[in-house]
């Protein structure tokens, strides 16, 4: 079923679980802009919805299903027939549709959110795949709440819902509780374990409720799956999903993986940019790959290293994901290095000396004020100049 057993393909899902975050909600011709965009990135599977749960959300997996031709457009639903029926019909003028259909698979979900057994659900998905299939070839299935599920069970299930049709099966941890080592483990026991597993293709769905879903889908990855589901930014309800832009990264950054993806990382930053504005949303400035400080020194010691060779503090090219430049960042953690490095970027040539003096002036400035300007660097040698 794969041509490359390397490649890992990426679903986002911004459009779905990230727009579930609280004053985040896109119009539907913010979200074609972004499905544009995501289909420019390179995604493979664009989950554009969730097309029973309003009219809007319908309309939109329409509407993108028409505008991107590319990626695979996926529309998510419960178990049951209303849903599925419902995602059949927004998905019709897909060029590659596909339905993520799904249900609890832990022992927590199966009692107290279906009252139900294991059995009755284990029917369920079954069916909900075999019905699915009428309307569409690729179908997904997602065990939800599988990071917290009995293992024995959760490969019975997918072992069921593979025999039934489903291409891709995801493993969600859906409440961001498990180690990676766990994650990873699952994941492994899973590909050892259920019959017919390589029929399927297995996909990763972390949260960040603990910090680890990068982490956890990277664990993922390791041990057999190659699909990934995150969004952009991480966004998503609670802590958020995985995110996208870090998984890629991580994977071109550490080629001992020896696992790549389609994405054409250079456009990261852009669609990052476009992502926060849409959806109201800050990215934090510390945020690995987009945050604003991503690629930004500012501690003397570093910014030494970094002026002497970048490699010694940049594991990560910022041309590599479309951010502008580094940035050697002026504060009182300063060095002369970095000061002498704008003063050159401004036209001065200081000897030792004056570089030394200037540096003097310069500490007792940037203890008084936290943005230092061009302008203040020029009035630090002017004033040295006519003091002279
Ligand atoms: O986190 C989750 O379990 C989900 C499923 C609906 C795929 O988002
Ligand atoms: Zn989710």
């Amino acid at each position: 079923m794969l041509h490359d057993p390397n490649r890992v393909y990426v679903f986002d899902t911004t459009l779905r679980d990230g727009e579930q975050v609280p004053g985040c909600q896109l119009t539907t011709p913010e979200k074609i802009e972004i499905a544009r965009e995501l289909e420019a990135l390179g995604v493979d599977i664009i989950e554009a919805g969730f097309p029973i749960s309003s009219p809007g959300d319908f309309q939109s997996v329409v509407e993108i299903s028409k505008a991107v031709k590319e990626p695979t457009v996926c529309a998510l639903t419960r178990a049951n027939k209303g849903d599925i029926d419902s995602a059949i019909e927004a998905l019709k003028y897909a060029k590659h549709p596909r339905i993520h259909t799904g249900i609890g698979s832990s022992d927590m979900h199966i009692k107290y959110k279906f009252n139900s057994t294991r059995e009755e659900i284990l029917e369920r998905a079954v069916e909900a795949v075999k019905y699915a299939k009428r309307g569409v070839e690729d179908i997904e299935f997602y065990a939800e709440d599988a990071g917290r599920a009995d293992i024995e069970y959760l490969a019975k299930m997918i072992e069921a819902v593979i025999a039934a049709g489903a291409t891709v099966v995801n493993i969600p941890d859906t409440n961001g509780y498990c180690l990676p080592n766990q994650y990873g483990d699952k994941i492994r026991f899973l590909k050892e374990n259920v019959k017919n597993i390589d029929k399927a293709i297995i996909s990763v769905h972390c949260h960040n409720d603990l910090g680890l879903a990068t982490a956890n889908s990277i664990q993922g990855l390791a041990n057999g799956a190659r699909q990934v589901e995150g969004t952009i930014n991480g966004i998503g309800e609670r802590a958020g999903n995985t995110s996208i832009e870090e998984v890629v990264m991580i994977l071109k950054t550490h080629h001992s993986l020896g696992l790549h993806t389609n994405i054409q990382t250079q456009r990261i930053y852009d669609i990052s940019r476009m992502v926060s504005t849409q959806m109201r949303m800050p990215v934090q400035p510390n945020k690995a790959i987009v945050g604003s400080n991503a690629f930004a020194h500012s501690s003397g010691i570093h910014q030494d290293g970094f002026l002497k060779m970048r490699e010694n503090y940049e594991i990560i090219k910022p041309a590599d994901v479309g951010f502008p430049n580094a940035s050697i960042v002026l504060t009182a953690r300063s060095g002369r290095a970095a000061l002498n490095h704008h003063l050159e970027r401004l036209g001065y040539k200081l000897d030792k000396e004056e570089l030394a003096e200037a540096y003097h002036r310069f500490l007792t400035l940037a203890d008084s004020k936290l943005d230092i300007q061009d302008e203040d660097l020029h009035g630090l040698v002017v004033n040295k100049l006519v003091s002279k």
